[in-house]
């Protein structure tokens, strides 16, 4: 299979068409078996659940290219059976996560000439989505859904890679308390666009959201969960029923303990200790491990002993790790890896 001409080392975090989706559709209380196509285009009525009051989840997940040449995909059971968790809290049905992963294999297969050749620093991106699809006026759900599964190839979420970012203390909430912050929800998302080109127009990278109830506890950014390193060593992230839970933690925890040896807490993390951590690093699927130098809190600064430069040490052991383990050349726990056959 030849590769298509993309210069994928100036990729950013794009879209870019790629030539096949699979969609499947919902009516009349059941999935229909989904195909592969290539129009990627949507056409839904002007009334549409999702249109009219945001009835929409979505997953994200990579593919990559392994040393000897085989394709691999990071956990994609995990990111099935948070959907399955998303489609609950917002009334949608569940797309089955034996047939999401293999939706998700096909849709890679299809568009293989476009998973980023083994050391170019990119990747595919994979974003399964659902929505309702049929004329809802009044406030309740569809009856009708779409399931899709496009990919994209992607460079770096942040513009520098691996470069620490700055990042400020937002005064906008993103997620109450007993509600959607934990799910992956489009409307999480609708809900962070002010505060996000409000945060690139004074020129941080990303906001630091805090509990919405008591505004004191660390939760997440818009797109991607915390961890901290403390001067001791230890891995710490924190714990809260409005965050989204990350499949990139939850492994960099596993990795931490099981690979590592250190020591891991998750668990409430105060504002006001974060000045007394040595790390600080942002990690989700499109961030992998994005280093945080500097923490601006209303023009109070925060800045971590590993400095602007370079990822703290502790850091860039854990990303070294994870990556390794995506990219195939250390071994990956049992079950973490789904490889797609290209025949
Ligand atoms: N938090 C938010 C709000 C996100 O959008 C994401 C991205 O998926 C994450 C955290 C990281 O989750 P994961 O590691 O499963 O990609
Ligand atoms: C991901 O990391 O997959 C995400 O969904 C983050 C997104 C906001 C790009």
């Amino acid at each position: 299979m030849e590769k298509k001409d993309i210069d994928w080392a100036n990729l950013g975090f794009g879209y870019m068409k790629t030539d096949k989706r699979f969609v499947a559709n919902f009516k009349d209380g059941a999935w229909d078996d989904g195909q592969l196509i290539s129009d990627d285009t949507v056409t839904i009525s002007e009334c549409a659940c999702v249109l009219q009051y945001a009835q929409t989840c979505f997953e994200g997940m990579k593919a990559y290219t392994t040393e000897d040449g085989r394709i691999v995909i990071f956990r994609p059971d995990l990111n099935a059976q948070r959907m399955e968790d998303s489609c609950k809290r917002l009334e949608m049905p569940v797309f089955p996560k034996e047939q999401f992963v293999d939706a998700v294999v096909q849709t890679v297969k299809a568009n293989a000439a476009y998973v980023p050749p083994f050391g170019s620093g990119a990747t595919l991106y994979i974003r399964p989505y659902m929505f309702g699809s049929n004329a809802v006026i009044g406030v309740k759900p569809a009856d009708e859904y779409q399931f899709r599964v496009f990919t994209t190839p992607v460079g770096p979420y942040f513009k520098g890679g691996a470069k620490p970012i700055v990042i400020r203390v937002s005064d906008f909430d993103r997620a109450a308390p007993h509600g959607t912050g934990h799910i992956k929800a489009g409307l999480n998302y609708a809900m962070s666009l002010h505060a996000i080109v409000d945060a690139h127009e004074k020129g941080f990278s990303e906001n630091m959201y805090l509990d919405a109830g008591t505004r004191t506890k660390v939760e997440e950014t818009g797109g991607a969960n915390f961890i901290f390193i403390t001067k001791d060593g230890k891995v710490v992230t924190p714990k809260s029923d409005s965050i989204l839970p990350s499949i990139t933690r939850r492994s960099i925890l596993y990795v931490a303990e099981h690979y590592l040896g250190l020591e891991v807490e998750e668990r409430e993390v105060f504002f006001d200790e974060v000045k007394d951590f040595a790390e600080c690093g942002l990690c989700g699927t499109a961030a992998v491990i994005s280093p945080v130098g500097k923490i601006d809190d209303h023009g109070k600064e925060i800045c971590f002993p590993s400095g602007m430069d370079e990822m703290g040490p502790v850091t860039k052991k854990l990303y070294d790790t994870l990556t390794g383990i995506q990219m195939g050349h250390l071994e990956a726990p049992e079950g973490w890896i789904k490889e797609v056959v290209i025949d």
